[in-house]
């Protein structure tokens, strides 16, 4: 496959802007069946029982309502509740899709919360008890943005009751978790079910536009992928000891959340896994303020008496070893002071090199190692044009987009793979394989840094996104 992702010429009709701004009207452009049939996102294969689709797109004359449903149902109101809100209450809107999303039903905890949330995010219900959500008739796929404790529970029930699953990273708590939850999204693919986690990184134009660059062969043989993810909330010891610092809900600490991303993201852009780690990990603050009852994963409230064990880790550090021979470096703190939410990657290799910063979304860094060194150099591409990766659906070149972009993007590439009975990526054996070089990252760790294989079972090896076979 070529292009990696869609090209959404539809869609970008329908989406385009004029110089005034306002959109114009959708439903009017000719999308052919073989375009349609571009769309699979890299690695995508089918799932059984549920053929191809010839479900007409809005470019053949049918109109959005006229489109089948795809009822959404999500666990968790919160950060990612309201990121995939702004997802799912887009993509429709933007990309000319063969079903339509519908915000079915919202579920939290807090009756009166995931009530005001739904009016806000426009979700048609709300539940308070997340069974009760996935047993609704008009919910098809069941969105998972719930803290990682309760992932493999939420994900199991939905699949065992017939329903599509989106599951935010990391995919579980443990490994087991995860192998649970990866065997039963393959006995669900059998059924026509499909399975995603929510590795988002992947969605943006930039990162797509470098893993087909990496696929194409620009880079040749790669040496080294150096990738970091920093942020500094945890810095002040005040803050309070919300479910983020807690092993039994979060599983790790910057590891699992801001690690995750980072393996997931070096795994995707070279194609292949890691198979070995050697790391550290601290707790620089081992005491913090008990939360007040209803603080989110990063607030900063704390109105109890009393201080809490942290029982993550603040900070991870591990070099790995591709399957190749190629090296890797990662590191994920919560305490490098002045950094946000700084994400960092760069590939090197025989012939190039391509680097990416989230601070610099819409610009990918690339050097042509073959051009002559007298005028070579790392170059600015602004990924910004209609030809690369999602962006013929949406502003004229140069006018950028941003990180709630890649929630759209999520949805589209999910939509797509329901409606085409294809498997998407990443797939739940993708995030099995970011848990077990977690898993093989906290034992390196616990052992003074000792070198640390990584198993690579049959499925995930044999994971296309993984592979990187596009
Ligand atoms: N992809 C990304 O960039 C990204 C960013 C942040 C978080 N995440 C992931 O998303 C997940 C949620 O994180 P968050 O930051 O949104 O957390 P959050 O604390 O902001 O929200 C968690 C939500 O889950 C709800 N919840 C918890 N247990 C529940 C249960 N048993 N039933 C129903 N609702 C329940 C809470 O009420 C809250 O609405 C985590 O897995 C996290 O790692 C991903």
């Amino acid at each position: 496959m070529g292009e990696p992702h869609q090209r959404e010429q539809a869609g970008a009709e329908a989406a385009r802007v004029d110089q005034a701004g306002a959109a114009a009207p959708a439903g009017d452009v000719a999308v052919s069946e073989a375009a349609a049939e571009r769309e699979a996102a890299p690695g995508e294969t089918p799932v059984r029982g549920t053929a191809a689709t010839s479900t007409p797109v809005r470019g053949s004359g049918v109109r959005e309502a006229d489109k089948p449903v795809l009822g959404v149902g999500m666990v968790g109101y919160a950060f990612m509740g309201a990121a995939h809100s702004q997802g799912w209450r887009t993509v429709g809107r933007v990309f000319d899709l063969p079903r339509r999303p519908v915000l079915a039903a919202v579920c939290g905890r807090d009756a009166e919360g995931v009530r005001a949330m739904a009016d806000r995010h426009g979700w048609a219900a709300a539940e308070t008890d997340w069974r009760a959500l996935i047993a609704r008739d008009d919910v098809d796929l069941v969105d998972i943005c719930t803290p990682g404790d309760s992932h493999a529970e939420i994900a199991l029930a939905a699949l065992a009751a017939g329903k599509h699953v989106l599951c935010e990273k990391p995919l579980a708590n443990t490994v087991e978790e995860a192998e649970a939850m990866t065997a039963a999204a393959e006995a669900a693919a059998a059924r026509g079910q499909v399975a995603m986690v929510g590795f988002n990184y992947r969605r943006l134009p930039a990162t797509s536009l470098a893993r087909t660059m990496v696929g194409e062969g620009r880079l040749g043989t790669l040496r080294h992928v150096r990738v970091t993810y920093l942020q500094d909330w945890l810095v002040d010891p005040e803050f309070p000891l919300t479910w983020r610092l807690r092993r039994e809900r979060a599983g790790s600490g910057a590891l699992g959340d801001l690690g995750a991303h980072i393996i997931d993201l070096a795994q995707y852009l070279a194609g292949e896994p890691v198979i070995g780690v050697s790391a550290l990990t601290e707790t620089f603050v081992r005491q913090r303020p008990l939360p007040a009852a209803a603080s989110s994963g990063l607030s900063t409230v704390s109105d109890r008496a009393g201080l809490g064990i942290v029982t993550v880790d603040d900070a991870a550090l591990f070099t790995g070893r591709f399957a190749s021979g190629a090296l890797a470096s990662f590191e994920a703190s919560r305490f490098a002071t002045g950094r946000k939410n700084a994400l960092r990657i760069e590939l090197n290799g025989e012939r190039g090199s391509l680097a990416f910063d989230l601070e610099r979304l819409n610009e990918l860094s690339y050097h042509d190692h073959t051009e002559p060194g007298t005028h070579a150099g790392f170059r600015r591409i602004l990924v910004t044009e209609p030809d690369h990766p999602y962006l013929d659906a949406w502003w004229p070149p140069g006018h950028g987009l941003g990180y709630e972009h890649t929630f759209t993007h999520q949805a589209h590439d999910l939509v797509r793979a329901v409606a085409a009975g294809r498997r998407p990526v990443p797939s739940f054996a993708d995030g099995l394989q970011v848990q077990r070089v977690l898993a093989a990252v906290e034992e390196s760790a616990e052992k003074n840094s000792v070198y640390t294989p990584v198993a690579v079972t049959p499925v995930t090896a044999a994971s296309p996104a993984v592979r990187g076979d596009l």
